[in-house]
């Protein structure tokens, strides 16, 4: 049984002490719901990719309650420093050189000499990281190739009796996760587009080497598998039509006849679509399900801002592979 804990202080207290005794618990980001432990702890690190059926070869992000915390365990660069300065807490994830110093278990990055760490800024994980004292481990708390939870609810729906508690603090307001970015090589890497725009970032990175990664044989960054974040039923992208068998993911005026209709943004927002993107995908999924639809069909979302993150998650959502 999955213990509910509210997001007050005795919940955030009860999660610590769970975390401390090497449990896993759920809890709510700004980005979506993680699924923590205890980073320092391997045994612990292995139930979240148990709990999960996660492949072990994907490394975890290390969570921390500040920049200092974060880099006592990572050898920060200075243009790590002026990042962190600018957007954590946030949703950006930096992938640095790991210390010999740091007891982050190596499973968190899966043996590489490389630690992904970041600073949430959603002060129900900010308070639980302060009252663990030690870095979390988490991976968005979905079942590995899932969609990710953005409530209490989705993480449920896929982990309960799997993971020891989730902490309940309603929708995540950002949506989608983190932007990964390595900064090991001789330029930034964009291993993921996330939560912060390459526009925010572009003033301080200079040359980015944005090289497609997704054929690179082992992934770097396993969100760049080619198929992720999927919904069972088929999805169609850039639709200008929609059948009467079909549900529609809408941005903006809806096509007309779609058999169901989940409107990401009215107004074209693409803050409020990326916070609703998960959310949407799942409502179609189960309701186009239930009522023997053929499959969803999305609209166009412009390639700007948070609208490469939605991009980047809908083709992942989208690709099949033809061999199964
Ligand atoms: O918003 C988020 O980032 C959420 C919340 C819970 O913080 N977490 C999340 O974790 O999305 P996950 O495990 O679903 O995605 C982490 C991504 C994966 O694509 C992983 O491969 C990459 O970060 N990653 C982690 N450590 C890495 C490393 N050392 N080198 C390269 N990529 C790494
Ligand atoms: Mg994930």
């Amino acid at each position: 049984m999955t213990e509910r804990l509210a997001a007050d202080a005795a919940g955030i207290a009860r999660a610590a002490a769970l975390l401390c005794a090497s449990e896993t618990v759920a809890f709510p980001t700004e980005t979506v719901y993680g699924l923590g432990a205890d980073a320092t702890d391997a045994g612990a690190v292995a139930a979240i990719f148990a709990a999960k059926g996660r492949p072990r070869f994907n490394p975890l992000i290390a969570h921390y309650a500040s920049a200092a915390a974060a880099f006592a365990d990572v050898v920060a660069t200075p243009l790590a420093e002026r990042l962190a300065q600018a957007f954590w807490p946030g949703p950006l994830t930096l992938v640095l050189p790991r210390r010999a110093t740091s007891v982050v278990a190596d499973l968190v990055s899966a043996g590489l000499s490389t630690l992904a760490v970041r600073v949430p800024a959603h002060p129900v994980a900010l308070a639980l990281l302060a009252a663990a004292a030690h870095p979390v481990a988490a991976p968005s708390a979905n079942r590995s190739g899932r969609v990710s939870p953005t409530t209490a609810a989705h993480v449920l729906a896929e982990l309960e009796g799997r993971i020891a508690a989730v902490i309940d603090a309603g929708e995540c307001p950002v949506g989608v996760e983190s932007t990964v970015l390595d900064l090991t090589g001789a330029r930034p890497r964009l291993l993921r587009p996330g939560g912060i725009s390459l526009e925010a970032l572009a003033p301080f990175l200079g040359a980015l080497d944005a090289a497609p990664l997704a054929d690179a044989g082992q992934p770097l960054a396993p969100g760049m598998l080619k198929s992720h974040y999927a919904p069972t039923l088929p999805l169609r992208l850039g639709a200008r039509e929609v059948a009467g068998d079909e549900a529609l993911l809408a941005f903006g005026p809806p096509l007309p006849g779609a058999a169901l209709v989940f409107q990401l943004s009215a107004t074209r927002n693409l803050e409020e679509a990326a916070a609703r993107l998960y959310a949407g995908l799942r409502t179609l999924d189960a309701e186009g399900g239930r009522r023997g639809l053929a499959g969803i069909a999305a609209m166009t979302i412009p390639e700007i801002g948070l609208g490469c993150a939605l991009n980047d998650r809908l083709a992942r959502a989208a690709y099949r592979d033809t061999k199964d």
